[in-house]
């Protein structure tokens, strides 16, 4: 007899079927529920259906549904570690969704929805693209989908996320960042693209005034255009086959900054190195767009031509302060192009 129920023990663990338990975490405010198993265990629902923060560990399901968050009455912040939870239909009371080594393939968000979520922390899954409809997510902040399969990005999926703060989609595999219209993003501050395969980056269309840290360490990047960037305090590029004069410039242009108006700039080249074979001749400024200035109102026209006129006139003697002037009439323009497109887009 003992035998044999040692032998079924024996049989479950190599089966890897767990009973399911539900504990109080002892270290935060979660409670957790261990081994849950979506097909045969949904009355374990029930014993967290008034807690708040509710952690899934080493869960099996398939889909979390409408119905399963649901029965999670008061779960506003969710997290999961490990097991597997293929894919999330986003509930619309949550907060928080934290999925951490979940092998996740599908995160869903429908239209028409008013989603309460802040935060959207992916680590360690098998998502190949940003989850569609990410900007149905009105009230997000923080966006990070780290580890995971990534190979392609639209940042213009994005646009149209007011509160958005944070953009982390570092140790990925993206090659390429699309952008095919203006990526208007007024309070993104945190922009990471680091330890993936990015040999390009068009960012001549994205209008982030408040962007202050943007990481693109370890990619394959050669050159693009920053000096559009009015707030920027961060830039960490290590491990990039950049080239060389295009480097020298960017670390000019960013000394002059530092000198300048980008106080607290914390201007570090650690491991910044370049590529001696890299031929080329690239510009840190973005291509002027004449035709588009052309297409602004008179007014504004005019109004920026007075102010680049003026300060030319300030002292034109130094050269460092005329190259300070040229880098403020290029975010000028820039800003202005934007909200122009956008005006006219509304
Ligand atoms: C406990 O949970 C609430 C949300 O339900 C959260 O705001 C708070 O920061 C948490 N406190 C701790 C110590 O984790
Ligand atoms: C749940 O996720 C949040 C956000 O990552 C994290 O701060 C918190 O520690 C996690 N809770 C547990 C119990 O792991
Ligand atoms: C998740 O799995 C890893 C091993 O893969 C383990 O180190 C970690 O403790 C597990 N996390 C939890 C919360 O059980
Ligand atoms: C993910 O889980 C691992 C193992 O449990 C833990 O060490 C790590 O801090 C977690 N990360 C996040 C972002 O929750």
């Amino acid at each position: 007899m003992k035998r044999i129920l040692m032998l079924l023990a024996l049989a479950e663990t190599f089966s890897g079927i767990q009973s399911w338990s539900v504990q109080k975490d002892s270290e935060s405010n979660y409670t957790n529920v261990l081994n849950f198993h979506a097909i045969k265990d949904t009355v374990a629902l029930r014993s967290v259906s008034n807690i708040e923060n509710v952690h899934f560990i080493n869960a099996n399901i398939d889909t979390v549904t409408q119905s399963f968050s649901n029965q999670l009455e008061k779960c506003v912040w969710l997290n999961f570690t490990n097991g597997t939870v293929k894919a999330v239909l986003i509930n619309s009371k949550l907060l928080m969704i934290d999925l951490n080594n979940t092998a996740t393939e599908k995160i869903i968000i429908e239209q028409g929805q008013e989603y309460k979520l802040v935060t959207l922390l992916i680590r360690k899954s098998k998502l190949t693209r940003i989850p569609p409809n990410v900007n149905q997510l009105k009230q997000l902040k923080r966006i990070d989908i780290i580890e995971s399969w990534i190979e392609y990005v639209s940042l213009n999926d994005f646009n149209g996320l007011d509160n958005l703060y944070e953009i982390d989609l570092s140790d990925n595999r993206i090659k390429q960042v699309q952008t095919s219209d203006f990526v208007s993003l007024l309070t993104l501050f945190r922009l990471g693209f680091h330890n993936n395969r990015l040999y390009q980056l068009d960012t001549c269309r994205w209008d982030m005034p408040s962007l202050a840290e943007l990481r693109l360490n370890n990619n394959n990047l050669v050159h693009f255009s920053v000096g559009h960037f009015p707030s920027l305090k961060l830039l960490a590029l290590a491990s990039n086959p950049m080239n060389c004069a295009w480097m020298t410039s960017l670390v000019e242009l960013l000394q002059r900054r530092a000198k300048y108006f980008w106080f607290g700039y914390k201007f570090t080249q650690d491991e910044w190195s370049c590529n001696g074979a890299s031929l080329g001749d690239f510009d840190v400024h973005c291509p002027s767009t004449p035709e588009k200035i052309q297409k602004l109102d008179p007014d504004s026209r005019s109004r920026l031509e007075k102010i680049e006129s003026a300060i030319h006139k300030l002292d034109s003697k130094l050269n460092d302060q005329y190259n300070m002037a040229n880098d403020m009439i290029e975010t000028m323009y820039r800003t202005a192009i934007a909200r122009a497109f956008w005006g006219k887009r509304n």
